[in-house]
């Protein structure tokens, strides 16, 4: 009984205690978002090159590594990125719309369905199958533009 009171009390002390202590900064989760999307970029800028454009040379293991590292972001928890605090109206450097706090429904609507998506690209990058994954490039493709077109302010 005691050992469960004990333990019980540990596992409290833990989730209360870690995501205060792993929550950054404001200015610490703009950039840390903004670099996630970049990195995001940068990898399915390799996909469009070998899978869509062909104007590189389609490379089964680099693909899949492209797309394990847009599923590793995607699967990341960026929610924890976004506080109420971290939009346009009230913080710097960043075109993250109020909207995005002030409609939230949508808001998980356009995750979720990246979240799926990339999970996706990841599965159809490990079947090799190129046409298939200039296809599921697309969708995920539109996957990220329409949060950008909810959420996102022009530059
Ligand atoms: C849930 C919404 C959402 C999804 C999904 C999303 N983005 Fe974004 N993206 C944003 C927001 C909001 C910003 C602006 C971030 C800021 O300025 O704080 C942004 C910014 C960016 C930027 C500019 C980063 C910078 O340095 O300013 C790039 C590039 C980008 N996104 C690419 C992508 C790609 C590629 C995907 C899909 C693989 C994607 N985004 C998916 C919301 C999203």
């Amino acid at each position: 009984m005691k050992k469960i009171t004990v333990l019980t009390a540990a596992l409290l002390a833990t989730t209360f205690t870690l995501p205060a202590a792993a929550q950054l900064s404001v200015e610490d989760q703009i950039t840390a978002r903004k670099a996630a999307y970049q990195f995001m970029s940068w990898n399915m800028g390799k996909i469009k090159a070998q899978a869509v454009d062909g104007d590189v040379e389609f490379n089964v293991d680099q693909m899949k590594a492209a797309a394990n590292a847009i599923a590793a972001v995607a699967n990341s928890g960026m929610g924890a990125l976004y506080s109420p605090d971290s939009s346009l109206d009230k913080a710097d450097n960043t075109r993250l719309k109020p909207d995005f706090f002030q409609n939230p429904d949508r808001a998980r609507e356009v995750g979720m369905n990246f979240g799926r998506e990339a999970n996706k690209l990841q599965d159809v990058a490990a079947s090799g199958d190129r046409a298939a994954l200039a296809r599921q490039f697309s969708a995920l493709g539109q996957a990220c533009k329409a949060c950008h077109d909810d959420f996102r302010a022009e530059k």
